[in-house]
């Protein structure tokens, strides 16, 4: 018999950024720093979930993405693949099923836009559903579930979505990604995607980050001041909606953490020309006075984060330059859907 269940999750942009596992810990995906990120309303995963009672020796686990079948040595199936053994060993019911999973995104894949985050959000979500054991799981511990397939997967589960911390925590049920504040606490912030370059970026995150963690000799004083300052300076930011303030900080987050990539060898280089000419383009909509702030994950497409009565104005500084422009606001978490794909 077939179980089958549906989830949707949302992707999220973070502003706080998450780059290293604890050494010894990365299967656990511990992260080595607390990171913040909103939840982003509209870029969204749909995933639906076979689930059949595995017949051979060998569990079977078969993935559609965007509509093409994933052979099993390609990094999404292997990604799949280590998700449901490291859950196997919290919830051992798991390795007794076999699974077809077929996932949609409506956003350009491995860009620098989070597939893997609302992915494997979706996934977990859609997991819990159907694996009996894991029917009780509370949101906490669903989050720590989802970090297991992608660390800023965490992040995308909570329901009211919004601001989202995942603490750094330490440990598997300790590490998990908690709402702030709700999607509708700051109703006239926009978040515009501006895509420069919708392909595949060179060096994924999981690699990546493993390689700055090892060689990057400032990797540990990073760690240090965002998570003792800037995490505090930000919290503080976002408690008082304080959109000038707040804006410095993201934008000194992303530099920061482009930074630990240059410093990294050998060099992780994600920016290009165009995201470095949105920085400018921001920098001088900037010059009277802060309107809006930039943050680049491991890719060139930027985040623009700006409120709606500068909307147009930000708009204008990027068209020219970015080849999409998306706006959307904060979102919702990750949820059921009863429309299933096939
Ligand atoms: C730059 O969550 O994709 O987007 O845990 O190895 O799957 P894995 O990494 P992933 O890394 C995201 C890195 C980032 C910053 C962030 O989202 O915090």
């Amino acid at each position: 018999m077939y179980m089958t269940t549906t989830a949707i999750a949302p992707t999220n942009i973070a502003i706080l950024k998450y780059w290293g596992k604890e050494p010894g810990k990365e299967e656990l995906s511990i992260p080595t720093k607390s990171s913040i990120s909103f939840t982003v309303s509209d870029l969204e995963t749909t995933t639906t979930l076979e689930s059949e009672k595995r017949k051979g020796a060998a569990q079977e686990i078969s993935l559609t993405l965007n509509g093409t079948r994933k052979a099993e040595v390609s990094s999404e199936h292997r990604y799949v693949d280590g998700f449901f053994r490291t859950v196997a060993r919290f919830f051992p019911s798991v390795s007794e099923y076999d699974f077809r999973i077929i996932s949609q995104n409506n956003f350009p894949t491995a860009a620098g836009f989070a597939s893997s985050a609302s992915g494997f959000a979706a996934l977990a979500k859609a997991l819990s559903g159907e694996v009996l054991e894991m029917g009780n799981l509370n949101e906490d511990r669903l989050s720590a579930i989802a970090r297991l397939g992608s660390g800023s997967a965490a992040r995308s589960i909570p329901g009211n979505g919004g601001i989202v911390l995942w603490q750094r925590g330490g440990s598997m049920w300790k590490s998990i990604a908690k709402s702030l504040y709700p999607h509708d606490y700051w109703p006239d912030l926009r978040i515009i995607y501006a895509t420069t370059d919708a392909g595949e970026k060179k060096v994924k995150s999981r690699e990546g980050m493993q390689v700055s963690v090892a060689t990057n000799p400032l990797y540990g004083s990073w760690v240090r001041y965002e998570e003792k300052f800037l995490k505090a300076a930000m919290l503080e930011a976002l408690e008082r909606r304080d959109f000038p303030a707040l804006s410095g900080l993201i934008m000194k987050a992303s530099n920061n953490f482009h930074q630990i990539c240059f410093g990294t060898y050998p060099m992780l280089r994600y920016l290009n020309e165009s995201s470095f000419r949105i920085i400018e383009a921001i920098e001088e909509l900037n010059a009277g006075g802060i309107k809006a702030a930039y943050t680049f994950d491991a890719g060139p497409n930027a985040v623009i984060f700006t409120l709606s009565k500068n909307e147009q104005e930000t708009r204008r500084a990027l068209s020219g330059i970015a080849r999409d422009i998306r706006v959307t606001k904060p979102g919702m978490g990750a949820r059921f859907s009863d429309k299933h794909l096939s």
